[in-house]
């Protein structure tokens, strides 16, 4: 059984899909074991309690990126010990050490087509916002494997979602959440899971 940490920030929905997957058709022999917080009172936490797994919140206030990250691996290596960390909703940034260390081993879930509408700042509203103001007509999501710079690491799989007339950045993100971020990060954590993901030169292919 491989040990899943997931990472979050917020309300917790892309945890839920994987929770909802784990609870149905598994996850490919997974398993979700902690999920660590870097928000008090995320709403992400409860849904993890109420499936009866470790919730844990590691406070960033204060601390340099570098620090943080040390905090956070201090926790993994203790502690919860995961083959695969998930980051579903993180919006915090790793150091390139911590990166280094977990390399092949970080999946992100990003609200956009990447390379579009990533990199710093670029999280939450503020990707819809953004492709919203470009004029787009379709955008997305993205799971990909974390290195060091951000949004930049190896792509394991995309899902295009219509950009409608008329919408709203809240309206855009709610669609892009359940056409595709709450069907790829299960399915690219399932083939993780079941050893199908292999990265080379930059590239992952999925067997
Ligand atoms: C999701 O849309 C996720 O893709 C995004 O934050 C939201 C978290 O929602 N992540 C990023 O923007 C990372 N750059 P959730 O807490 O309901 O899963």
């Amino acid at each position: 059984m491989l040990k899943i940490a997931v990472f979050v920030s917020g309300g917790g929905t892309n945890l839920q899909a994987l929770i909802d997957r784990q609870q149905t058709k598994g996850l490919g022999g997974g398993e979700i074991t902690a999920v660590i917080s870097s928000k008090k009172g995320a709403y992400a936490l409860e849904r993890a309690e109420k499936a009866g797994i470790k919730g844990y919140f590691v406070s960033g206030k204060g601390l340099s990126v570098d620090e943080y990250s040390r905090k956070l691996d201090e926790l993994l290596e203790n502690e919860v010990k995961p083959d695969l960390i998930v980051l579903a909703g993180f919006l915090k940034i790793f150091s390139p050490d911590f990166c280094k260390k977990y390399s092949g081993r970080i999946l992100n879930i990003h609200p956009s087509l990447i390379p579009s509408f990533c990199g710093d700042g670029m999280y939450g509203l503020h990707v819809h916002e953004a492709a919203l103001a470009k004029g787009v007509k379709v955008t997305g999501a993205t799971v990909h494997f974390v290195d060091a710079v951000t949004d930049g690491g190896p792509i394991v799989m995309q899902k295009a979602v219509e950009v409608r007339e008329g919408d709203t950045p809240e309206a855009l993100q709610q669609r892009v959440m359940e056409q595709a971020e709450h069907i790829l990060l299960p399915d690219a954590v399932t083939l993780f899971c079941q050893g199908r993901l292999k990265i080379k030169d930059g590239r992952v292919s999925i067997s």
